[in-house]
């Protein structure tokens, strides 16, 4: 597959076009497939900021069409649909090889608590997301390590519920 960078809009208009078994996102009057959005060649491997239009695409694709529509959360697991984030939220994705196969989202320090007039205490961890093709390979703990960075000896909250995958790995141990 060609290997492209999406072009970047002001206006960000997302459409999706369901056909039985395939998904196409239209952005700028441009239909592209999941993975030909989930490919930038301009990344280098690791958590990477959303600080694009570009990247907002990207995490859309991975959380509201992957996690939620084909990748479903499980109730057994306590796992629970993402909402979109919210202007505050920090939002960074893991580049793999070119792909993106994960992101979490976190509510800030000082940040507003939706729908009250009180702000959040400590970093939240909101929400996390590997693609079950490359899970079990640590890059969930690599989550943690990289929201702890420059971060020592503050504290971190984590937002309920906290699914039966994330106590079961080495994360919260
Ligand atoms: C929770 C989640 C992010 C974990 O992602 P992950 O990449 O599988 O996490 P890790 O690989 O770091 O750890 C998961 C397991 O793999 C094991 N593991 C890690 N590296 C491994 C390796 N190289 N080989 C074999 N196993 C490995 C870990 O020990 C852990 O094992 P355990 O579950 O038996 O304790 C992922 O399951 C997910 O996206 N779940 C759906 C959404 C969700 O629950 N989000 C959290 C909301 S609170």
């Amino acid at each position: 597959m060609e290997c492209s960078r999406l072009t970047v809009s002001a206006a960000l208009t997302l459409d999706q076009l369901r056909v039985k078994t395939s998904v196409a996102i239209n952005w700028r009057n441009v239909w592209r497939t999941l993975q030909e959005v989930l490919t930038d060649c301009t990344k280098d491997n690791g958590w990477l900021h959303v600080s694009s239009a570009a990247d907002r695409v990207v995490h859309y694709t991975l959380s509201q069409i992957l996690y939620n529509t084909y990748e479903p959360p499980s109730d057994n697991e306590l796992e629970v649909l993402y909402d979109i984030p919210d202007r505050g939220d920090q939002i960074k994705i893991l580049w793999l090889q070119k792909a993106a196969i994960g992101f979490y989202t976190v509510k800030l320090k000082g940040t507003l608590i939706e729908n009250t007039d009180e702000k959040y205490a400590m970093h939240m961890l909101d929400t996390a997301y590997i693609r079950t093709t490359h899970r079990r390979q640590g890059h969930g703990l690599s989550i943690l390590t990289d929201l702890l960075q420059g971060r020592v000896g503050q504290d971190m909250g984590l937002s309920s519920p906290i699914s039966r995958s994330m106590w079961r790995g080495d994360f919260l141990k």
